[in-house]
């Protein structure tokens, strides 16, 4: 039984966040560091403003006995997030921004080696537009390679709008406003 959770709702937010980033650094395409302050210095790039200052738009993907099998970290104002410090940190976050007003929610998902294809990286992702759509937003999106094997993945879960520049590819979900998901 997989059950999903904001990291503001449960009981044990340590062990919850030691999952996250055993899962962070399983997924990272980067793998060599020089030193660990340069590991800990890459994972704060890339989750540290989420877990800081949007801890209820962190969604895990939990196993009977509460293991993390797969997290996302959201954020539902990338415009004012990128103005609050996530511009600057985030390489490249300024790329797409001309798209924020349309898509102003974005997301990071990343699911536990095995426990991929099993369906667990749409189920967050639909929670989270869920969420989103609830509170009136009008899409969501993430940037990810040109390339990357993951693009088939988000195309299915509904991000059918499409901006390539140079490597990166940004992938939008328009969402229902008037209460549900548009359709994938
Ligand atoms: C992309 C990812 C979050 C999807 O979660 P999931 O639980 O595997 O997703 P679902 O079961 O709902 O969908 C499966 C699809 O995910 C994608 N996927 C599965 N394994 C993947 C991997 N190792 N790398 C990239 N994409 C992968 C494929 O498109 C797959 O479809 P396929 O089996 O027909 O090829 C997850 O596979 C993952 O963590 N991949 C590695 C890290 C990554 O690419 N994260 C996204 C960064 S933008």
């Amino acid at each position: 039984m997989i059950q999903l959770a904001r990291l503001t709702d449960l009981p044990d937010r340590d062990a919850a966040l030691r999952g996250l980033e055993e899962i962070f650094f399983l997924s990272a395409l980067r793998t060599g560091f020089a030193s660990g302050r340069e590991r800990a210095d890459f994972f704060r790039t890339w989750a540290g403003w989420y877990l800081g200052h949007a801890p209820a738009n962190v969604w895990f993907a939990l196993d009977g006995e509460g293991a993390v099998l797969g997290y996302l970290t959201g954020c539902k104002d990338s415009a004012g997030a990128g103005a609050a410090g996530l511009d600057g940190t985030i390489p490249k976050y300024e790329v797409f921004a001309d798209l924020f007003a349309a898509f102003p929610a974005h997301l990071h998902v990343n699911v536990r080696p095995e426990h991929r294809s099993a369906g667990l990286g749409r189920r967050l992702v639909d929670r989270f537009a869920e969420d989103c759509a609830a509170d009136g937003l009008a899409g969501v999106h993430l940037v990810t390679g040109a390339e990357a094997r993951n693009a088939a993945f988000y195309r299915r879960a509904g991000f059918t709008e499409e901006h390539r520049r140079g490597p990166l590819l940004f992938l939008g979900r328009r969402l229902d406003t008037r209460g549900g998901i548009l359709p994938a």
